[in-house]
Formats: C-alpha cells, sequence, structure tokens
C-alpha cells in the first residue's frame, strides 16, 4: 500500500517505521506539506490545533481514505464537531481515527508483547478495512468502538488513558471472554 504520513513526529515517523517492516511504501511529511495524489490512504499526525494549518499546505487531498490520529491537545478550536471531521472536509472522503489511543514512545516494543495489544478505533464504514490492515501491520489488534459520529467523544476520552497511564504510557487489550 502506498501511505503518505502528514506529520513525521512521534506518531508520523513511528508508524511510518512500523508499516515500512510490515512491506508498505510510505513518505512523511512535515510541516511545509506536500502532495499525496499517488497514496492510497493518508495518516493526519500534526498537533491537534494545526489540523487546517498543516492540511492547507497538502495537495491531492481529495477522495483519500485518511486516518487522523490527532488528540485534543492542545485543545482544538475551528467549527468541525471533531479533529476527524475536519480531516474530512479537506478530503471529501471516508475518514477513520485511530492511533490517537496509543503510545508512541512503546511502538518499538509493540511487537515484543506476549499478546497485540489493542487499537481502539472509530471509522466511516468505507476506512475500516484499510485502518484494520494498517492496525494489525502496526502490531496492534483493531477493536472497532464505533462510527465517524463518535470522533469527538473519542477524541475527548484520551483523558481516560493518560490518567491511568504511567510515564511512558501502557498497552492495553480487550478480550473475548476465554481469550484471558
Ligand atoms: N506522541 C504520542 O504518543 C501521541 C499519541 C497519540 C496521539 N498523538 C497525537 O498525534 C499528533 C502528533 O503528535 P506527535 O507526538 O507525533 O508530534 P510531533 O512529534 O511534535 O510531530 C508533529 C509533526 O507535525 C508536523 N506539523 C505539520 N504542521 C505543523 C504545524 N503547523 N505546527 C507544528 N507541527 C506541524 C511537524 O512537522 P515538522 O516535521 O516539519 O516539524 C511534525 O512532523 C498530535 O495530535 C498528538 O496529540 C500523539
Amino acid at each position: 500500500m502506498k501511505i503518505v504520513t502528514i506529520g513525521r513526529g512521534r506518531i508520523g515517523g513511528g508508524l511510518a517505521r512500523l508499516w515500512r517492516e510490515a512491506g508498505h511504501d510510505v513518505d512523511e511529511l512535515g510541516r511545509d506539506g506536500g502532495d499525496v495524489s499517488d497514496a492510497d490512504v493518508v495518516l493526519v499526525a500534526v498537533p491537534g490545533d494545526q489540523v487546517s494549518p498543516a492540511l492547507s499546505k497538502v495537495t491531492g487531498l481529495a477522495g483519500k481514505v485518511a486516518i487522523d490520529a490527532t488528540n485534543v491537545l492542545p485543545p482544538r478550536g475551528g467549527d468541525a464537531p471533531s479533529n476527524a471531521e475536519e480531516v474530512k472536509s479537506f478530503t471529501g472522503a471516508p475518514v477513520a481515527k485511530s492511533f490517537n489511543m496509543n503510545f508512541a514512545g512503546l511502538f518499538d516494543q509493540v511487537r515484543a508483547q506476549r499478546v497485540r495489544p489493542s487499537n481502539w478505533y472509530v471509522a466511516d464504514d468505507g476506512a475500516r478495512e484499510v485502518t484494520e490492515q494498517l492496525i494489525r501491520d502496526a502490531g496492534y489488534d483493531p477493536v472497532h468502538v464505533g462510527d465517524l459520529s463518535r470522533a469527538r467523544d473519542f477524541e475527548g476520552a484520551v483523558w481516560l488513558l493518560l490518567g491511568i497511564s504511567p510515564v511512558g504510557g501502557v498497552f492495553y487489550r480487550f478480550a473475548e471472554p476465554g481469550e484471558l
């Protein structure tokens, strides 16, 4: 798959590395933007209050399936109900919200766990298949928790994870009965 990350920091750069290890072709864009015309999917991994400024510098977004990994730290501005819907206002295509509930500082250890950590996501139906594949290819198990109308709640729920996490972060695992 051809992936372009918009943001090449801890999340964008970290996922780029994991996805390359899984065999994907990944380009990374920084704050100067660039073109995503040849991407099958784009990842948005910029500061949560910089979604529109960052995407304004990117060409070729129309029609692209996007995965939004941003969080609302610092608090978001703008009129869209969520960062994910702000992304959608640029792409006009299916969007997923994922990887915002994971810790980039733990990416190096994902594949070393006894069981695959979970990764919650919300998404439009048209973004689910590619998002689940990229969650798996990063070493996590996808857990679908709702459609994109839940994106704002999902962004607001990050305090749960930060509240229970020791410095450095945690993995989490949701399991079917009998799995544990
Ligand atoms: N770090 C985590 O563990 C974690 C976990 C979950 C979610 N998140 C979320 O993921 C997003 C990215 O976090 P991160 O930790 O990867 O951040 P980071 O390491 O600071 O990287 C930010 C990236 O965004 C780019 N960018 C584009 N437009 C920008 C602008 N106008 N101002 C500043 N930077 C701009 C930067 O470009 P340059 O390369 O040109 O500087 C950089 O590549 C945030 O929304 C964060 O809340 C982070």
